[in-house]
Order: C-alpha cells, then structure tokens, then sequence
C-alpha cells in the first residue's frame, strides 16, 4: 500500500513537471517597430519562470539566425541592448530557449531616412485605439499615412489614431511628409481580446488539473475502500448484527459500520 501510494505521487509530480509550458515573451524598449540610425534600444525576454535561459536571435537580409552578443548587441542576462543602430539592424528578432521554444517575434526597422512611423510593435487588441506618429529626429510632421499602399488620411498634426481597431485595420502602413520625405513601412497586426490570446485560458488549466489529478484521487478512494472492507471483515464476529452485507449496500452505510466500528474501540 505505502509503495503504490508513492509511486502515485512520483507520477503526479513528474506529469506536473513535465507539462509545465516554458513561455517567453519578447518585448522592445522605448516600444516602437522603427528606429533612426545611430538611436540605441534594448530588447527582453519576459519569462514565466526563470529556469530558462532564453537567447535572442534575430534574422536580418545580411544574416540568419545569429545571436546577440556574438556579431551584434550586447547580452545582459534576458536583455539584449543596442547601442548604435544602423540600417542593416533591420530584421525579425525573437527569443529562443535551448530546446528550440520560441516568443513571439518582433519586426524592427532602421531607417537612415530622415522620417520614420511611430507604430506599435506588438499585435494590438481588438477594440483598442492605436495612435500613429509621423516624425524626423525632433518633431512631428504634418503628413499623408498610407495603409497598404492607398491614402488613408492626411493629418496636419503628424498622427493619426484609429479607434476601436479590427481585424481590418491590419497591414502595412507607412507616412509620407511633403517637406520631409517618406517613412519605411511597418505592418501592424491586431489581435483577439485576451482570454483566447496568450497564455492557455483558465478552463483549460483547470481541466488539465483535474485529468492529472483524478487518477491519483481514484486511487485514493480504492485504496481507502480496501482497507475498510478488510476492517469490517475482521470485526463482523464482534459485532451485533450478524446480517450478511448486502452487494446493493450504500457507500454512506458502509462509513457508518466504519464509525461503529472506531466507537466500539473506544470503550
Ligand atoms: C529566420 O530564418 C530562418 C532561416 O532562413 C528561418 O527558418 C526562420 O523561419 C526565420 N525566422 C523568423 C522568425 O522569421
Ligand atoms: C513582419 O513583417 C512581415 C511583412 O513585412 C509580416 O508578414 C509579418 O507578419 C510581420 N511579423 C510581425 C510579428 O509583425
């Protein structure tokens, strides 16, 4: 009895460990999906746990997978910073774990243009206001955003908010100033409200746990009704009622010959 219930529970820690999803999410500070040249930013992985270790790699037109620290950035522990910008830091950046899990991944532009658009960097949530901003070094301009190659609107305060975005609204936007030039594009992309996005929804979490649990619980009840099945077995002689057990006898009557039982000892 002692071993089966041991080895229950090495199985219901080790079907706990081995399930835990690794997560990382990558995030880009100051938030923005375009940099000027010579600008500097830094890139993390987020973690649910810090067991990981995540590296953060990045594919750019002149490289493939290669990781910070070795021909570009500066690795401190889940950061990654990126002091001098230029043009050929352009890329997709994402973070990997030594298992080959992976983050989400983030598209970042470095222009050598004087104009870039101000967007955001990570999907955004349906229903939510996105603010574009069309800007040189020093200020905003006033300009022309281009959704996927056709006029949207022209703004003469250099930014343009769309509210309550949808999944419509995504694409490739990019501002054209008439005195200062045009941005590179930047694909926006919008994403369902949270219970469907991110980590796995509650429900989920909670059946998981159930199936898990459930046969460790099962067990439980088994072992326990053996034992007592055994206890009322070597007590029938003692007792007052000599009555052959019923096989249709209810689990609630069975406790009470328990408790009768653990009474009588008692005295
Ligand atoms: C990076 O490049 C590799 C090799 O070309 C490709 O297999 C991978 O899908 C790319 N990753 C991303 C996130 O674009
Ligand atoms: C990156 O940009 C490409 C097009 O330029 C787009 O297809 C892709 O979805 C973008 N990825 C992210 C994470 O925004």
């Amino acid at each position: 009895m002692m071993e089966e219930t041991s080895l229950l529970l090495l199985l219901l820690v080790s079907s706990l460990l081995c399930c835990t999803t690794n997560q990382a999410r990558l995030t880009v500070s100051p938030s923005s999906s375009q940099f000027f040249e010579d600008e500097s930013f830094s890139l993390s992985c987020e973690e649910d746990d810090s067991s990981g270790g995540w590296l953060l790699r990045r594919n750019t037109t002149k490289r493939q997978m290669s990781q910070c620290g070795v021909k570009w950035g500066r690795s401190a522990g889940s950061s990654c910073d990126i002091s001098v910008t230029a043009p050929w830091d352009s890329g997709v950046y994402w973070c990997e774990s030594r298992e080959g899990a992976t983050s989400n991944s983030i598209n970042i532009t470095v222009t050598g243009g004087p104009v870039i658009l101000q967007s955001p960097v990570l999907p955004v949530m349906e229903g939510d206001d996105v603010t574009l901003h069309c800007k040189n070094k020093t200020s905003n301009l006033p300009a022309d955003f281009y959704k996927d190659g056709s006029l949207i609107r022209t703004e003469p305060a250099g930014h343009m908010t769309i509210h309550h975005v949808s999944k419509s609204d995504e694409g490739l936007y990019k501002c054209h100033s008439s005195s200062h030039g045009e941005s590179p594009p930047s694909w926006i992309t919008v994403t369902a409200p949270p219970p469907t996005s991110g980590a796995p929804p509650l429900v989920f979490r909670l059946a998981y746990r159930l199936v898990v649990f459930s046969p460790y619980f099962i067990s439980t009840l088994l072992m326990m009704s053996l034992y007592r099945h055994r206890t009322t077995a070597g007590n029938d002689i003692s007792m007052a009622t000599p009555l052959p057990n019923q096989a249709a006898e209810g689990l609630a009557e069975e406790y009470d010959d328990i408790m009768e039982v653990t009474t009588e000892h008692h005295f």
